[in-house]
C-alpha cells in the first residue's frame, strides 16, 4: 500500500491550527498519514486558509505555484486546498490551478480521507464546500497529545454578519456542538495530561445546545460544567463578543476560579457611528459597562481588544475615540489591523474615503498606544508572584517556559523539571510580551 505522508500548511486564526490538527488526526486514523514537516517528504499536500484580511487569493496561487513544481516531479501527488479562501473561491481556484485535486470548506474537513481515496481512483478533482447539517466533529477521533493546554472548539460558524466580515459567509451559521461530546473531549485530554483548556470559537458566548428532552445550555452552563473536571486548572476562551455577555456570565466569574483573570473581548471601534456601521450590536457605554462590572468582581482582570482602523466613514474624531477607549478601559494587549475591503460583505460597498497613508498612521499610531498598555503591565508585574503553567523549554533559549493568566510567556532555570505543573514564580525582568522569572513553589492542589 501507498505509504502516506502529510504536509500541511495552515495560515490564519486558531480555529484555523485547530481544524489543521483535526485534518492530521483523522488522516492518521483513515489512511494511516503521517505528518511531516517537510514538504519534499509528502505526498499529498493540503494548504489550509484564510482570508479574513489580505489579499489571501495572490497568497493562495502564489504558494500554490510552487507547489505545481512537485506535482511535475511525481504527478502522484495529491493537492488539497481547504478553509475560507477555498470556501469563498470555490472552482474557480482550477482556473488558475488546474493541478488542484482537492477543494474543501471548513466544514468539510472531515470528508478528506473519501475525497483522496476518490480522486486516487476516478484521477478526477473533487470539490466539497459545502455546509453539510451533519457535524463534522463526530468523524474525529480523539486528539493524541503530549501538551498540557488544548484547544477544544466549542461552536462553529457566525450569525452575527458584521458587515466588514467574511466569516459567516466561508465558515456558515453558528452550529453549537453537544456539550456531551466537548465534556468527553475534554475528559479524554485531562487524562493525558491536559490541565488547561482554551474553548474555541468565532463567537463561544453564542453557544447554545438543545439536548434530546429540549433544555437549553448556555455558554455559562458549560463553563460550570468544565469546571467540574477535576484536573483541569484553567480555563480560557477565545473569542467572545461583547453582545453576548449577558450578566449571567459575568457573574459566573464569582464561582469558577478556574477562569482566568484576562478576557479578550473585541470591541473594534470606540466610535458608536463607526460601530453601528460595523453592525456591531452595540455601544460604547454598553461595552464599558460589561468591562466595569466583570471588573467589580475580578479587580484584577486584565482586557484585550481587537481593533479595525480605518473603516470606511472613519474620521480623525472617530478614531480619537478609539484611542481614548483603549486608555479609559485600560486595555491589555489588543490585536488591530488595517480594515481590508472583503467580497461580497456590506461594508465592501460602502466608500472608503480613508487613505491608505492615513490608515497606516492611524495604525501606528493606535499599536504605540497598545504597546504603551502592554509594556505598562508587564511592569506592574515585576516583582510580584505569578502562577504559571510550564510547558517546556524554549529551544531558542534553553530556558523553561510557561504562561501566565494573561497570555505573558514567562523564561525560567531550574534544576529540577516542573514541566506540565502549575507553579508560582517571581518576576524579576521584563520585556514587552515576555517577562523572566525565579522559581518560588509549586503550586498546591
Ligand atoms: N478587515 C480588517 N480586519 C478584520 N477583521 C475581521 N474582518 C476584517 C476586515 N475585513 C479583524 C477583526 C476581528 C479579527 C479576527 O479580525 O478585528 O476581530
Ligand atoms: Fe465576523 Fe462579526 Fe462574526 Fe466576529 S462576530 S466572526 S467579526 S461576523
Amino acid at each position: 500500500m501507498l505509504k502516506n505522508k502529510l504536509y500541511i500548511k495552515t495560515w490564519g486564526c486558531q480555529m484555523n491550527e485547530y481544524d489543521s490538527s483535526k485534518i492530521a488526526d483523522i488522516m492518521e486514523k483513515e489512511l494511516n498519514c503521517i505528518v511531516t514537516k517537510s514538504v519534499k517528504d509528502a505526498n499529498i499536500l493540503i494548504l489550509n486558509t484564510c482570508s479574513i484580511r489580505e489579499k489571501a487569493q495572490e497568497k493562495l496561487f502564489h504558494q500554490l505555484g510552487r507547489w505545481k513544481n512537485f506535482k511535475k516531479d511525481n504527478p502522484n501527488i495529491i493537492i488539497g486546498v481547504g478553509g475560507c479562501v477555498a470556501s469563498q473561491e470555490g472552482k474557480n481556484i482550477l482556473n488558475r490551478a488546474y493541478y488542484v485535486d482537492i477543494i474543501f470548506g471548513p466544514q468539510t474537513i472531515h470528508k478528506l480521507p473519501m475525497m483522496i481515496n476518490n480522486v486516487r481512483k476516478f484521477k478526477k478533482y473533487l470539490i466539497d464546500i459545502s455546509f453539510p447539517n451533519i457535524e463534522k466533529f463526530k468523524y474525529f477521533p480523539f486528539t493524541k497529545t503530549k501538551c498540557f493546554s488544548a484547544f477544544v472548539t466549542i461552536i462553529e460558524g457566525c450569525n452575527k454578519y458584521c458587515t466588514y466580515c467574511i466569516v459567516p459567509y466561508t465558515r456558515g451559521k453558528e452550529i453549537s456542538r453537544p456539550y456531551q461530546d466537548i465534556i468527553l473531549e475534554i475528559k479524554n485530554l485531562s487524562t493525558q495530561g491536559v490541565k488547561e483548556i482554551n474553548l474555541l470559537g468565532q463567537n463561544v458566548n453564542a453557544y447554545q445546545y438543545k439536548n434530546d428532552k429540549g433544555q437549553i445550555f448556555n455558554f455559562t452552563d458549560l463553563l460550570i460544567m468544565i469546571s467540574k473536571i477535576k484536573d483541569i486548572k484553567r480555563i480560557k476562551f477565545t473569542t467572545s463578543h461583547p453582545k453576548n455577555f449577558d450578566n449571567q456570565l459575568i457573574n459566573v466569574y464569582k464561582k469558577i476560579p478556574q477562569l482566568v483573570n484576562f478576557l479578550h473581548l473585541p470591541v473594534q471601534s470606540g466610535s458608536d457611528k463607526i460601530l453601528s456601521l460595523m453592525k456591531r450590536r452595540y455601544n460604547i457605554f454598553e461595552y464599558t459597562n460589561i468591562i466595569h462590572k466583570i471588573k467589580n468582581i475580578r479587580p484584577n482582570m486584565q482586557i484585550g481588544s481587537d481593533f479595525i482602523v480605518g473603516f470606511p466613514g472613519e474620521t480623525k474624531k472617530d478614531f480619537n475615540e478609539t484611542i481614548s477607549l483603549i486608555l479609559d478601559v485600560d486595555l491589555d494587549m489588543s490585536y488591530s489591523f488595517i480594515y481590508s475591503p472583503r467580497p461580497g460583505t456590506p461594508a465592501s460597498k460602502m466608500k472608503d474615503n480613508v487613505d491608505i497613508k492615513e490608515k497606516k498612521e492611524r495604525l501606528h499610531l493606535l499599536q504605540y498606544h497598545i504597546n504603551q498598555q502592554v509594556k505598562k503591565f508587564s511592569y506592574k508585574m515585576l516583582n510580584t508572584i505569578q502562577t504559571i503553567l510550564v510547558e517546556g523549554i524554549s529551544p531558542q533559549n534553553n530556558k523553561y517556559f510557561g504562561k501566565t493568566e494573561n497570555n505573558r510567556i514567562v523564561f525560567f532555570t531550574s534544576k529540577n523539571n516542573y514541566i506540565g505543573q502549575f507553579i508560582n514564580v517571581k518576576i524579576i525582568d521584563c520585556y514587552l510580551y515576555s517577562l523572566y522569572a525565579v522559581f518560588i513553589s509549586i503550586v498546591k492542589n
